[in-house]
């Protein structure tokens, strides 16, 4: 990782090492231009390139991207094909050159529910990139935050685990995210303050930023503004950090 000379001249404890983002605001780009929101998904795509490369450089090394939630199937018909349709492009067109970049793809949320022809491209992605390391591209796709915790609870009470051993440590294992740390960052384009479902166990401590920027002209400069407003925020974790 590139930590040591990075572009934005942090500190490496300064940069997020996961970096996830709540990519809205497609749909208002579109409208605001004339054009279907299909077309604004599909900018929003575009876009995407870019700020993998600007995380690349600026020494991320876990990028998460709310792509599609579980209340999101309750969006007219032809939006909801016209999104699959595009992780569908994006696997076929893309996946060589992200290959070639060094990310390794991950999936986070429910496969049971995507087309099974999309849910095995999906998984295809997955073992073909997994021996990568320059940027881990977590993808969360047909994500919801509770279902990920009903889904551990139901695995851990199948498994028969021990309710008065049991931990938040041991609990995570059971999080789609496992083993990804959690995100340090999480940004929300489009300016709402809400997480939408998004990451809600693991945000627990991410500090979060806003910008009503809209996801397709969220650019490396907006990136940068958004790393550098983390950097100067002072964590704390509950605890008292100045010395008495
Ligand atoms: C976010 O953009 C992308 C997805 C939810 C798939 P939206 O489609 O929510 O865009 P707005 O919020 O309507 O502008
Ligand atoms: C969150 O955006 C989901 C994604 C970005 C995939 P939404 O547009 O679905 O969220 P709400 O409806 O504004 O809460
Ligand atoms: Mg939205």
């Amino acid at each position: 990782m590139t930590t040591e000379h990075n572009p934005l001249g942090l500190p490496p404890e300064k940069i997020p090492r996961h970096v996830a983002i709540i990519m809205d605001g497609n749909g208002r780009w579109a409208r605001q231009r004339g054009l279907p929101r299909l077309a604004g998904h599909r900018a929003g795509t575009e876009n995407l390139r870019r700020i993998l490369e600007a995380c690349v450089e600026f020494g991320i090394e876990i990028l998460t991207i709310y792509a599609f939630s579980t209340e999101n199937w309750y969006r007219p018909p032809n939006e909801v094909r016209g999104l699959m349709s595009i992780l569908e492009q994006v696997i076929d067109r893309e996946l060589e050159e992200l290959n070639q970049q060094g990310v390794q793809l991950r999936h986070i949320g429910r496969l049971e529910g995507i087309r099974p022809d999309l849910q095995a491209k999906i998984k295809q992605a997955i073992e073909r990139t997994k021996h990568n390391d320059r940027l881990i591209l977590n993808v969360a796709f047909n994500y919801g935050g509770r279902a990920e915790i009903l889904d551990a609870c139901r695995r851990i009470l199948r498994e028969g685990l021990d309710p008065d051993t049991l931990d938040e440590e041991t609990f995570s294992r059971y999080l789609y995210t496992w083993p990804l740390p959690d995100p340090d960052l999480i940004i929300r384009t489009g300016g709402e303050y809400r997480l939408s479902n998004f990451l809600i166990w693991q945000a627990a401590y991410a500090e979060i930023y806003s910008t009503p920027t809209l996801w397709p002209d969220f650019d490396k400069e907006e990136l940068r503004k958004a790393i550098l407003e983390y950097a100067s925020r002072e964590r704390r974790f509950g605890r008292v950090l100045e010395k008495v």
